[in-house]
């Protein structure tokens, strides 16, 4: 007897996964057993939710909010200012040049009413702000259209207009690499000086796209409480384990080699203990995924290459990193 991956763990923390309309539609039973929470893994992203100026396609983010009161689960809104996945127009003006600074604040607001309103209550938390935060060098911002357009406040008004539309909503602010030593201490610094300002910011969305040795399992802990010492919710929001080095370019494997799947055992084993020590503090894990049968990380860094990063395979079957998560 296979057991509910989130009923073993109901007391520490929600356990969801991202999916999209092929995922979702094929493995509807699946979903449902395992995970409680959901995150749209496109479909609630600008460029889907508003291709063209005011003409909004609800369509497929409509049937997963659905699916989820239908089968009571909870919904994570991913995400409503990012740098990719949003079209030209919202930075564009009429006349093929940027635009200025009122003008972007005005679509800024009008995508983030209108879409927080149509899922107000069906939604509670939001990633408002997503990867806004310099990988590399002394910069504290990403050099984005939003930033260079509106300015390094455009953040503050992201929020500020978020919890306006939905005032009941828990706001998010998420990155990746969050848990290297150097940019937790610029997202630690941005985050703090939006609540010290007063912004309504609940909580850090940290994404976890780890591998089997990356980040050290100090370096999360040492995340997790530097940035819970903001007093901010955290939430795990795109967890996955690559099976891959970040210098490994293979392309040839067929199925993960046995050291692999070993190693990927023990990390979710580590990994799973830590969390569940801030449970806390964390209050959600999503997934960045269902099962090995489809993972973005099939075209990252190298297009079209295998990966086997989550708890069940490509046949939907529990891996033996699942039976040592529910055996904790
Ligand atoms: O929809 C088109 C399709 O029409 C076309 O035929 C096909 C050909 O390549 O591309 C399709 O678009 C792809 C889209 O996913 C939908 O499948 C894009 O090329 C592809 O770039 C896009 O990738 C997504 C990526 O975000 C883009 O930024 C991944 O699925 C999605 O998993 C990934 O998710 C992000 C989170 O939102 C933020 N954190 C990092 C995470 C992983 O990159």
């Amino acid at each position: 007897e296979i057991p509910s991956l989130y009923k073993v763990l109901k007391n520490d923390f929600l356990v969801g996964a991202a999916v999209n309309p092929m995922t979702l539609n094929s493995q509807k039973e699946f979903i449902v057993k395992h995970f409680n929470s959901l995150t749209s893994e496109n479909n609630m992203k600008f460029e889907n939710l508003q291709p063209e100026e005011g003409n909004f396609t609800f369509d497929h983010a409509d049937d997963l909010v659905a699916f989820a009161k239908h089968n009571e689960m909870n919904v994570r809104g991913h995400t409503l200012v990012w740098h990719n996945q949003t079209p030209d127009w919202v930075f564009d003006n009429k006349n093929g040049g940027i635009t200025d600074r009122q003008t972007l604040l005005e679509r800024m607001k009008n995508h983030i009413v209108t879409v927080m309103e149509r899922y107000k209550g069906q939604i509670n938390s939001w990633d408002v702000v997503n990867e806004a935060i310099a990988d590399n060098g002394t910069q504290l911002l990403r050099d984005s259209k939003w930033k260079q357009i509106i300015g390094d406040d455009f953040i503050d008004k992201a929020f500020e207009f978020a919890h306006m539309a939905d005032p009941g909503a828990e706001l998010f602010y998420n990155d990746y690499n969050e848990s290297d030593p150097e940019k937790r201490e610029k997202i630690y610094t941005m985050t703090k000086g939006l609540i010290e300002r007063g912004v309504p910011i609940h909580g850090i969305g940290l994404q976890a796209h780890w591998n089997l040795s990356n980040p050290s399992l100090d370096h999360i802990r040492e995340a997790i409480e530097r940035y819970a010492s903001l007093g901010l919710k955290l939430h795990i929001t795109e967890m996955d384990v690559s099976v891959f080095s970040f210098e490994d370019k293979r392309t040839d494997l067929k199925a993960p080699t046995a050291e692999m799947a070993a190693e990927q055992t023990q990390r979710y084993k580590n990994l799973f203990e830590l969390l569940r020590e801030y449970s806390d503090v964390i209050s959600s894990v999503t997934f960045w995924g269902v099962a090995d049968n489809y993972t973005w990380l099939d075209d990252f860094p190298v297009r079209g290459r295998k990966n086997w990063p989550l708890l069940f395979d490509r046949d939907l079957k529990p891996k033996q990193s699942f039976w040592e998560v529910v055996d904790l």
